[in-house]
This record gives structure tokens, sequence and C-alpha cells, in this order.
């Protein structure tokens, strides 16, 4: 839910449970009940009350508005401008805050944690000239291909994917909390790019 529809949502709740208090204690104010010293106590207990749960459910609203949502760093949302994004085949983008290397395939762009499958080493960007292999993992030398595809080691699997979304203008959206594994490469894995 967005920020604005959150706001709405709680100003919504809120409007509704002062509503509902305010008129309860009219209905509780009516009648002799103001001239019993038992039941003023109530009410005033009642219109305390109402304030207080008013005032916490305020206070509950800009806390959940105003708590701070994980963007621009592993875990959350990262863009990759337009420019960062590689042509066809050509070595992948590295984020740094991300973890994970943007590989642009034939069937399109691929977000691709660099967390090793087996035991979970960082796995560098080899590539060609100086590897045949796209990553090879330093620790116990899993390799995988240009799309993840795991070709020799240990790695009981491909590199995991993260979810991508091309925007308007080219920029690339990765998504690195949403993390999916798999067990071979299948081209709908990419997301066409441009989208
Ligand atoms: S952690 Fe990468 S091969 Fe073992």
């Amino acid at each position: 839910m967005t920020a604005p529809a959150r706001l709405v949502v709680g100003c919504g709740v809120g409007w509704i449970a002062a509503a509902a208090l305010g008129l309860l204690g009219r209905h509780y104010s009516q009648g002799d009940f103001a001239v019993r010293p038992d039941r003023r106590r109530f009410l005033r207990n009642a219109m305390l009350g109402a304030v207080g749960s008013v005032l916490a459910l305020i206070g509950a609203v800009f806390g959940w508005l105003l708590w701070p949502r994980k963007t621009g760093a592993f875990g959350g949302e990262l863009t990759v401008s337009a420019a960062d994004v590689p042509a066809v085949n050509a070595p992948p983008f590295r984020s740094t805050a991300g973890h994970f290397y943007l590989a642009h395939t034939a069937d399109g762009l691929l977000a691709m944690w660099w967390k090793c499958p087996h035991l979970g080493c960082t796995v560098p960007w080899v590539g060609p000239p100086e590897s045949p292999h796209a990553y090879q993992c330093p620790c116990h030398g899993s390799m995988y291909n240009y799309a993840g595809e795991r070709t020799g080691g240990p790695a009981p699997r491909p590199l995991d994917l993260m979810r991508v979304t091309v925007a308007d203008g080219g920029s690339v959206r990765v998504d690195t909390g949403a993390i999916t594994t798999r067990t071979d490469y299948a081209p709908d894995q990419a997301a066409p790019y441009p989208a």
C-alpha cells in the first residue's frame, strides 16, 4: 500500500474511532446520568479513555507512516539507470549495494544474487578473456555461465534471481528482497528489454 493510501486509511480509521467514542459519550451523558457522582466518574473515565484511544491510534498511524522503508540497499528495491544496463552478452552491471549482477541475455535481463548457492561465498564476474566461465566462486570453484547456470563445481543450482521491472525510459528496478531459486535457465526468467 502506498504512503498516501496508508494516510487515507489511517485518517479514516481514526475518524471512525473518534466518532464512535463520541456517540458513546453522548449516550451516557443523557438523562439523569449527570446528577449521579458514580456516573459522573464513569463519564470522566470514559472520556479520558476515548481521548487516550484516539491519541494512541493517531500515534500508531504516524509511526506506521514514518517508519523507514528499506530502499536503496540490499533487501529493498534498487534502480539501475538505462545508461548502466549492459548490451546483450556484455559484461554484467555489478551492484555493490544490491549484491547482484544485471546480465543482458538475448532473452532479456536477469538480476542474479551474487551469493554462491553452495555455501554462500560472493561469486565474482571473471568473464572472458580471463575465463571461459562468466562467474567463478573462489571458495570451492563452482562456475556459472552468463545466465547464471552452473557449469561446474559443487553448487547445487544456478545463481538465484531477483525480480526485475523495466520502467519507462529504460531504467530497471531490481527488488533484492524478492529472490527466487531455479533448477536451470529458462527464457521466461529474463525480463524483455526494452519492455
Ligand atoms: S561457496 Fe561457492 S563453491 Fe562453495
